[in-house]
């Protein structure tokens, strides 16, 4: 059994963790990094490929709340526009590729709300995009089974069932 870089990753950012900063965000995004290229080895990480799950939780940090979890999707998966509530989570691809796509929420002179595109790029392997409270964004995976980390700062199931995670359907004016 072999989870060297998950261990690794796991207890340096529990003894990082906080409150939100620019300086928790960077450590996170440099260490979600250093996981996505050392973690090819690791059992869970074969252990998550073999199951092309799309959504399974690799580590749940008891004492912080934040979660590790790890994606396995097919080209041409989408996920819509979105915030993430309360929290703010970072992505990354360990294989594969997903283009981001990048909004932010404009009233129009009639009142209505739309959301406008802003920025599209691409999530290469062993790159890492953080998205923090208030930003919106959807994703779109271009290469079959990319294998993707995300790493949320709460759970965010709950921030859908409480209605603070918003998912845009209405409005939405794509590049
Ligand atoms: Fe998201």
């Amino acid at each position: 059994m072999s989870n060297s870089s998950l261990v690794k990753f796991t207890q340096a950012l529990n003894e990082e963790w906080g409150v939100v900063s620019s300086a928790l965000t960077l450590k996170s995004k440099l260490l979600l990094e250093d996981l996505t290229q050392t973690c090819l080895n690791d059992d869970w990480y074969k252990d998550l490929v073999k199951s092309k799950s799309p959504a399974k939780e690799i580590y749940r940090s008891e004492k912080h709340g934040f979660i590790l979890m790890g994606h396995v999707e097919q080209n041409g998966e989408l996920s819509p526009p979105h915030d993430h509530g309360n929290g703010w989570v970072l992505y990354s691809t360990v294989i594969g590729q997903v283009d981001m796509g990048i909004y932010q929420k404009i009233i129009k002179t009639d009142g209505s709300l739309h959301l406008v595109q802003k920025d599209a790029y691409p999530l290469k392997a062993g790159q890492c995009s953080v998205y923090l409270q208030g930003d919106i964004h959807d994703t779109h995976t271009v290469e079959d089974n990319t294998v993707m980390l995300r790493l949320t700062s709460c759970d965010f199931n709950k921030e859908v069932e409480e209605g603070r995670l918003v998912r845009f359907i209405k409005n939405v004016e794509k590049w």
